[in-house]
């Protein structure tokens, strides 16, 4: 890894420690299932551990850098150009259920806009990382995103809407409406920042979501955009990170997907 910034360096020794501890309480979730207590509070501290791993590390690293984090919101730093955006656990529903696709998403952003990124699947040992100009890699492999042009052979994935998140369900279902007959298959995962991952590595051919968070998608960005893709909010007068929302895909079906998604 010897391509790799300072700042990428510690990004990852960041979340690799975190991984540890949260692929030890994954094994004691798998146990909660068949028993009477509920995971769920144990789920919350894990994810509140796993955020105070990843800023300790960071903020010793770099103690004038911002933070934003889910658990534990902002902070301003002393450089105000610059500031950690820090999902701890992407995909906590399936991390609750046992169910092995959950991600720590970790960007730097630099006057506004995202530099670095790591997303780290560490079940999979799968550790997707990107810097501004410098490409995009999983472990140590470089990441391009699909060349596939036919819709009938491309696979997407997005977010649907359900009981704790608000959203427009009826508009998520009539995108699946429009795109399904026409594609190979859409997937809902549940961790955003892998969705954008996978799009980066070509796995996916794209991906499309409402009502994110910045920390659910600041790093995937990054990751796509250095893998050759392209990402836009679905209205194009929103902000990909400020409103949460975007259509993210290959170069040569871009337009034929957005079109289905944004119903034109
Ligand atoms: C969630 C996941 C999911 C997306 C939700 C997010 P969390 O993040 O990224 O795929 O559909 O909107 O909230 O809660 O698991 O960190
Ligand atoms: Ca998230
Ligand atoms: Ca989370």
């Amino acid at each position: 890894m010897n391509r790799a910034s300072a700042n990428i360096n510690l990004m990852i020794k960041a979340a690799r420690f975190a991984a540890k501890r949260l692929l030890r309480d994954f094994g004691e979730v798998e146990n909660l299932q068949v028993s009477q207590k509920s995971p769920s509070d144990f789920v919350t501290r894990a994810d509140r551990k796993a955020e105070e791993s990843i800023q300790t590390d960071l903020t010793e690293g770099r103690p004038n850098y911002g933070w934003l984090g889910e658990e534990s919101g902002e902070k301003k730093g002393s450089d105000p150009t610059r500031k950690w955006i820090v999902d701890p656990l992407d995909g906590t529903t399936n991390f609750l259920h046992g169910i092995p696709h959950w991600a720590i998403s970790i960007a730097l952003e630099y006057k506004s806009e995202i530099v670095s990124a790591v997303v780290y699947d560490p079940l999979k040992d799968e550790l997707f990382w990107a810097e501004k100009g410098s490409g995009c890699y999983m472990n140590e492999k470089r990441c391009r995103v699909s060349n596939r042009r036919n819709l009938n052979e491309m696979i997407f994935s997005t977010g649907i809407p359900f009981a704790n998140k608000s959203g427009d369900l009826s508009l998520t279902l009539a995108e699946l409406n429009n795109l399904m007959p026409e594609c190979a298959g859409v997937r809902r995962l549940g961790a955003a920042s892998l969705d954008l991952a996978y799009v980066a590595s070509g796995r996916y051919d794209g991906f499309w979501e409402r009502g994110l968070q910045s920390w659910d998608i600041a790093a995937g960005l990054l990751l796509v955009k250095e893998a050759g893709g392209l990402i836009e909010p679905i209205n194009i007068e929103n902000d990909v990170l400020k409103d949460g929302e975007l259509i993210a895909g290959n170069e040569i079906s871009f337009e034929k997907f957005s079109k289905i998604i944004r119903n034109r």
